[in-house]
Protein backbone atom coordinates (compact mmCIF):
# COMPACT_ATOMS: atom_id res chain seq x y z
CA UNK A 1 0.00 0.00 0.00
CA UNK A 2 1.45 3.31 -1.07
CA UNK A 3 0.96 6.33 0.98
CA UNK A 4 1.04 9.67 -1.08
CA UNK A 5 1.07 13.44 0.17
CA UNK A 6 1.31 15.25 -2.86
CA UNK A 7 -1.13 15.85 -5.55
CA UNK A 8 1.65 15.82 -8.27
CA UNK A 9 3.03 12.03 -6.48
CA UNK A 10 -0.33 11.10 -7.01
CA UNK A 11 -1.05 11.91 -10.52
CA UNK A 12 2.15 10.02 -11.49
CA UNK A 13 1.12 6.82 -9.28
CA UNK A 14 -1.87 6.93 -11.23
CA UNK A 15 -0.50 7.68 -14.40
CA UNK A 16 -1.29 4.41 -16.15
CA UNK A 17 -3.81 2.75 -13.41
CA UNK A 18 -7.01 1.98 -14.96
CA UNK A 19 -10.39 0.85 -13.03
CA UNK A 20 -10.51 2.90 -10.22
CA UNK A 21 -12.38 2.97 -7.23
CA UNK A 22 -12.00 6.65 -4.63
CA UNK A 23 -13.33 6.20 -0.99
CA UNK A 24 -13.30 9.88 0.34
CA UNK A 25 -12.79 9.66 4.10
CA UNK A 26 -11.87 12.20 6.81
CA UNK A 27 -10.15 9.56 8.77
CA UNK A 28 -10.66 7.68 11.58
CA UNK A 29 -11.46 5.00 10.43
CA UNK A 30 -13.98 2.33 11.99
CA UNK A 31 -15.92 -0.46 9.99
CA UNK A 32 -18.43 1.93 8.65
CA UNK A 33 -16.12 3.31 6.45
CA UNK A 34 -14.12 -0.23 5.94
CA UNK A 35 -17.42 -1.22 4.37
CA UNK A 36 -17.15 1.68 1.64
CA UNK A 37 -13.46 0.17 1.41
CA UNK A 38 -14.71 -3.65 1.10
CA UNK A 39 -17.68 -2.25 -1.58
CA UNK A 40 -14.62 -0.44 -3.31
CA UNK A 41 -12.32 -3.63 -3.79
CA UNK A 42 -15.12 -5.76 -5.07
CA UNK A 43 -16.00 -3.32 -7.79
CA UNK A 44 -12.49 -2.52 -9.01
CA UNK A 45 -8.67 -3.15 -9.71
CA UNK A 46 -7.45 -0.62 -7.95
CA UNK A 47 -8.43 1.58 -4.33
CA UNK A 48 -7.90 5.14 -3.58
CA UNK A 49 -8.99 6.40 -0.25
CA UNK A 50 -8.22 9.59 1.23
CA UNK A 51 -7.69 10.88 4.35
CA UNK A 52 -8.46 14.60 4.61
CA UNK A 53 -10.36 16.76 7.29
CA UNK A 54 -11.70 19.46 5.34
CA UNK A 55 -11.68 22.99 6.48
CA UNK A 56 -14.45 23.69 4.13
CA UNK A 57 -17.35 21.56 5.72
CA UNK A 58 -16.73 22.89 8.83
CA UNK A 59 -18.53 26.16 10.70
CA UNK A 60 -16.66 27.96 12.36
CA UNK A 61 -18.43 27.39 15.61
CA UNK A 62 -17.69 23.63 14.73
CA UNK A 63 -14.99 20.68 15.96
CA UNK A 64 -12.76 20.93 13.14
CA UNK A 65 -9.78 21.33 15.41
CA UNK A 66 -10.90 18.96 17.81
CA UNK A 67 -11.81 16.47 15.07
CA UNK A 68 -9.89 12.92 15.73
CA UNK A 69 -7.11 12.11 13.45
CA UNK A 70 -5.22 8.89 13.73
CA UNK A 71 -3.57 8.50 10.18
CA UNK A 72 -1.02 5.53 11.66
CA UNK A 73 -3.98 3.23 12.89
CA UNK A 74 -5.94 4.18 9.87
CA UNK A 75 -3.34 3.39 7.70
CA UNK A 76 -2.82 -0.20 9.36
CA UNK A 77 -6.69 -1.00 9.02
CA UNK A 78 -6.38 -0.16 5.16
CA UNK A 79 -3.28 -2.09 4.83
CA UNK A 80 -4.99 -4.80 6.26
CA UNK A 81 -7.48 -4.70 3.50
CA UNK A 82 -4.88 -4.19 0.72
CA UNK A 83 -6.14 -1.02 -0.50
CA UNK A 84 -3.90 0.08 -3.02
CA UNK A 85 -3.24 3.82 -2.27
CA UNK A 86 -3.82 5.77 0.55
CA UNK A 87 -4.15 9.91 -0.34
CA UNK A 88 -3.47 12.19 2.84
CA UNK A 89 -2.71 15.69 1.05
CA UNK A 90 -1.85 18.95 3.41
CA UNK A 91 -3.91 21.50 3.05
CA UNK A 92 -1.33 23.83 1.17
CA UNK A 93 -1.32 21.31 -1.40
CA UNK A 94 -5.08 21.05 -2.06
CA UNK A 95 -5.72 24.80 -1.29
CA UNK A 96 -2.39 27.18 -2.28
CA UNK A 97 -4.76 29.90 -2.70
CA UNK A 98 -7.72 30.65 -1.12
CA UNK A 99 -10.83 28.48 -2.26
CA UNK A 100 -12.68 31.09 -3.73
CA UNK A 101 -14.48 28.70 -6.04
CA UNK A 102 -17.06 27.17 -4.43
CA UNK A 103 -19.84 24.72 -6.18
CA UNK A 104 -23.74 26.15 -5.79
CA UNK A 105 -25.90 23.61 -4.75
CA UNK A 106 -29.74 23.46 -5.46
CA UNK A 107 -32.46 24.08 -2.47
CA UNK A 108 -32.38 20.44 -1.18
CA UNK A 109 -28.93 21.48 -0.29
CA UNK A 110 -30.39 24.50 2.41
CA UNK A 111 -32.73 21.54 4.28
CA UNK A 112 -32.05 18.84 6.36
CA UNK A 113 -28.46 19.19 7.51
CA UNK A 114 -28.33 21.98 5.16
CA UNK A 115 -30.24 24.24 7.24
CA UNK A 116 -28.43 23.85 10.99
CA UNK A 117 -25.41 23.64 9.37
CA UNK A 118 -25.26 26.22 6.34
CA UNK A 119 -22.63 26.22 4.20
CA UNK A 120 -21.84 22.65 4.94
CA UNK A 121 -22.75 20.75 1.73
CA UNK A 122 -20.82 23.30 -0.59
CA UNK A 123 -17.86 22.41 1.57
CA UNK A 124 -18.75 19.24 0.97
CA UNK A 125 -19.30 19.01 -2.73
CA UNK A 126 -16.55 21.25 -3.49
CA UNK A 127 -13.99 19.14 -1.86
CA UNK A 128 -15.44 16.17 -3.54
CA UNK A 129 -15.28 17.86 -6.83
CA UNK A 130 -11.39 18.46 -6.32
CA UNK A 131 -10.65 14.50 -5.33
CA UNK A 132 -12.82 13.84 -8.70
CA UNK A 133 -10.81 16.31 -10.65
CA UNK A 134 -7.44 14.78 -9.05
CA UNK A 135 -7.82 11.53 -8.91
CA UNK A 136 -10.55 10.75 -11.64
CA UNK A 137 -11.44 7.70 -10.27
CA UNK A 138 -14.05 5.11 -12.83
CA UNK A 139 -16.43 5.09 -9.27
CA UNK A 140 -16.78 6.52 -5.78
CA UNK A 141 -18.24 5.04 -2.70
CA UNK A 142 -20.31 6.99 -0.22
CA UNK A 143 -22.25 5.06 2.49
CA UNK A 144 -26.31 5.90 3.41
CA UNK A 145 -25.11 6.92 6.86
CA UNK A 146 -24.55 10.42 4.94
CA UNK A 147 -27.49 10.27 3.51
CA UNK A 148 -28.42 13.66 2.01
CA UNK A 149 -24.40 13.95 1.48
CA UNK A 150 -24.92 10.88 -0.75
CA UNK A 151 -27.88 12.42 -2.42
CA UNK A 152 -25.94 15.86 -3.40
CA UNK A 153 -22.73 14.12 -4.42
CA UNK A 154 -25.71 12.08 -6.85
CA UNK A 155 -26.69 14.98 -8.08
CA UNK A 156 -23.16 16.53 -8.37
CA UNK A 157 -21.55 14.06 -10.67
CA UNK A 158 -25.17 13.84 -12.84
CA UNK A 159 -25.73 17.46 -13.64
CA UNK A 160 -21.63 17.90 -14.13
CA UNK A 161 -21.51 15.07 -16.39
CA UNK A 162 -18.61 13.31 -14.66
CA UNK A 163 -18.01 10.41 -15.89
CA UNK A 164 -18.15 8.14 -12.45
CA UNK A 165 -20.18 5.56 -11.00
CA UNK A 166 -21.41 6.32 -7.14
CA UNK A 167 -21.73 3.53 -5.41
CA UNK A 168 -23.42 3.81 -1.78
CA UNK A 169 -23.06 1.14 0.97
CA UNK A 170 -25.47 0.63 4.22
CA UNK A 171 -25.29 1.85 7.45
CA UNK A 172 -23.16 -0.16 9.82
CA UNK A 173 -24.21 -0.14 13.53
CA UNK A 174 -23.09 -0.77 17.16
CA UNK A 175 -24.32 -4.35 18.52
CA UNK A 176 -27.38 -1.60 20.39
CA UNK A 177 -28.19 -0.03 16.78
CA UNK A 178 -26.11 3.30 17.24
CA UNK A 179 -24.63 4.04 13.70
CA UNK A 180 -20.96 4.12 13.95
CA UNK A 181 -19.25 7.43 13.37
CA UNK A 182 -15.69 9.00 14.26
CA UNK A 183 -17.99 11.45 16.80
CA UNK A 184 -19.47 9.04 19.02
CA UNK A 185 -15.94 9.13 21.08
CA UNK A 186 -17.11 12.18 21.72
CA UNK A 187 -19.88 10.61 23.98
CA UNK A 188 -19.34 10.20 27.94
CA UNK A 189 -20.59 6.92 29.54
CA UNK A 190 -23.90 7.61 29.85
CA UNK A 191 -24.03 9.43 27.00
CA UNK A 192 -23.02 6.74 25.52
CA UNK A 193 -25.54 4.59 26.53
CA UNK A 194 -28.61 6.73 25.48
CA UNK A 195 -27.59 7.66 21.99
CA UNK A 196 -29.00 3.86 20.49
CA UNK A 197 -32.66 6.27 21.60
CA UNK A 198 -32.01 8.26 17.97
CA UNK A 199 -32.20 4.89 15.83
CA UNK A 200 -35.00 3.08 18.30
CA UNK A 201 -36.83 6.42 17.93
CA UNK A 202 -36.28 5.82 14.03
CA UNK A 203 -37.58 2.69 13.61
CA UNK A 204 -40.68 3.45 16.02
CA UNK A 205 -41.45 6.43 13.19
CA UNK A 206 -41.34 3.18 10.48
CA UNK A 207 -43.61 1.02 12.08
CA UNK A 208 -45.99 3.94 13.25
CA UNK A 209 -46.08 4.93 9.70
CA UNK A 210 -46.15 1.03 7.50
CA UNK A 211 -49.05 0.25 10.19
CA UNK A 212 -50.98 3.57 9.69
CA UNK A 213 -51.49 4.35 12.74
CA UNK A 214 -49.79 7.96 12.44
CA UNK A 215 -49.60 10.48 9.62
CA UNK A 216 -45.92 11.87 9.07
CA UNK A 217 -46.38 15.34 11.11
CA UNK A 218 -47.96 13.41 14.13
CA UNK A 219 -45.12 10.59 14.06
CA UNK A 220 -42.33 13.47 13.80
CA UNK A 221 -43.62 15.57 16.07
CA UNK A 222 -43.96 12.24 18.93
CA UNK A 223 -40.25 11.18 18.06
CA UNK A 224 -39.12 15.15 18.83
CA UNK A 225 -40.90 14.97 22.10
CA UNK A 226 -39.55 12.03 22.93
CA UNK A 227 -36.03 12.85 22.23
CA UNK A 228 -36.50 16.15 23.93
CA UNK A 229 -38.16 14.57 27.40
CA UNK A 230 -34.84 12.71 27.05
CA UNK A 231 -32.62 15.30 27.23
CA UNK A 232 -31.73 15.52 23.63
CA UNK A 233 -31.76 19.16 21.88
CA UNK A 234 -33.15 18.13 18.20
CA UNK A 235 -32.53 19.87 15.29
CA UNK A 236 -34.90 17.72 12.80
CA UNK A 237 -37.18 14.25 12.23
CA UNK A 238 -37.78 14.16 8.92
CA UNK A 239 -39.72 11.93 6.84
CA UNK A 240 -38.84 12.67 2.92
CA UNK A 241 -38.98 11.17 -0.26
CA UNK A 242 -36.15 8.80 -0.84
CA UNK A 243 -35.98 9.70 -4.63
CA UNK A 244 -35.78 13.73 -3.83
CA UNK A 245 -35.72 14.35 -0.55
CA UNK A 246 -38.25 16.45 -0.02
CA UNK A 247 -41.24 15.93 2.79
CA UNK A 248 -42.96 13.02 2.05
CA UNK A 249 -46.68 13.04 0.76
CA UNK A 250 -48.99 10.27 1.02
CA UNK A 251 -48.39 9.26 -2.60
CA UNK A 252 -45.01 7.95 -1.99
CA UNK A 253 -43.91 4.56 -1.66
CA UNK A 254 -39.80 5.03 -0.74
CA UNK A 255 -39.31 7.05 1.96
CA UNK A 256 -36.69 7.80 4.55
CA UNK A 257 -36.92 9.35 8.43
CA UNK A 258 -33.86 11.58 8.63
CA UNK A 259 -33.05 12.89 11.89
CA UNK A 260 -29.77 15.24 13.81
CA UNK A 261 -30.54 15.62 17.82
CA UNK A 262 -27.39 16.81 19.95
CA UNK A 263 -26.98 14.27 23.24
CA UNK A 264 -24.64 16.52 25.57
CA UNK A 265 -22.63 18.70 22.93
CA UNK A 266 -22.21 15.99 20.84
CA UNK A 267 -24.43 15.99 17.59
CA UNK A 268 -25.47 12.92 16.24
CA UNK A 269 -27.52 12.09 12.44
CA UNK A 270 -29.01 8.47 11.43
CA UNK A 271 -31.97 7.55 9.18
CA UNK A 272 -33.57 5.15 8.04
CA UNK A 273 -35.21 3.86 4.84
CA UNK A 274 -38.76 2.02 4.65
CA UNK A 275 -40.98 1.46 2.09
CA UNK A 276 -45.36 1.67 2.35
P1 LIG B 1 -16.54 10.76 6.91
O1 LIG B 1 -17.48 11.24 7.94
O2 LIG B 1 -15.18 10.31 7.31
O3 LIG B 1 -17.25 9.59 6.12
C1 LIG B 1 -16.65 9.00 5.00
C2 LIG B 1 -17.64 8.07 4.36
O4 LIG B 1 -17.95 7.01 5.29
C3 LIG B 1 -18.99 8.74 4.02
O5 LIG B 1 -19.41 8.30 2.74
C4 LIG B 1 -19.90 8.25 5.13
O6 LIG B 1 -21.27 8.20 4.76
C5 LIG B 1 -19.35 6.85 5.39
N1 LIG B 1 -19.72 6.37 6.73
C6 LIG B 1 -19.45 6.94 7.92
N2 LIG B 1 -19.99 6.22 8.92
C7 LIG B 1 -20.63 5.18 8.36
C8 LIG B 1 -21.41 4.07 8.86
N3 LIG B 1 -21.61 3.90 10.15
N4 LIG B 1 -21.91 3.19 7.98
C9 LIG B 1 -21.70 3.36 6.65
N5 LIG B 1 -20.99 4.37 6.11
C10 LIG B 1 -20.47 5.27 6.95
O7 LIG B 1 -18.42 12.00 4.93
C11 LIG B 1 -17.31 12.49 5.05
O8 LIG B 1 -16.31 11.91 5.80
C12 LIG B 1 -16.89 13.78 4.34
O9 LIG B 1 -18.02 14.60 4.22
C13 LIG B 1 -16.24 13.55 2.96
C14 LIG B 1 -17.19 12.86 1.97
C15 LIG B 1 -14.95 12.71 3.11
C16 LIG B 1 -15.84 14.92 2.34
O10 LIG B 1 -14.95 15.60 3.16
Amino acid sequence: MKIVKTITALRSTLKNVQNIAFVPTMGNLHEGHLALVKRAKKNADFVVVSIFVNPLQFLPSEDFNQYPRSLEADCKLLRDLDVDLVFTPEEKDLFPVRQEIMLQLPAVANTLEGKFRPGFFQGVATIVLKFLNIIQPDMAVFGKKDYQQLHIIRLMVQQLNFPIKILDTEIIRAVDGLALSSRNQYLNGAERQEACHLYRVLNTIVSEITSGQHGFLLSEKKAVEYLSERGWGVDYVSIVNQQTLLPASTDDQKLAVLAAARIGTTRLIDNVEFTI
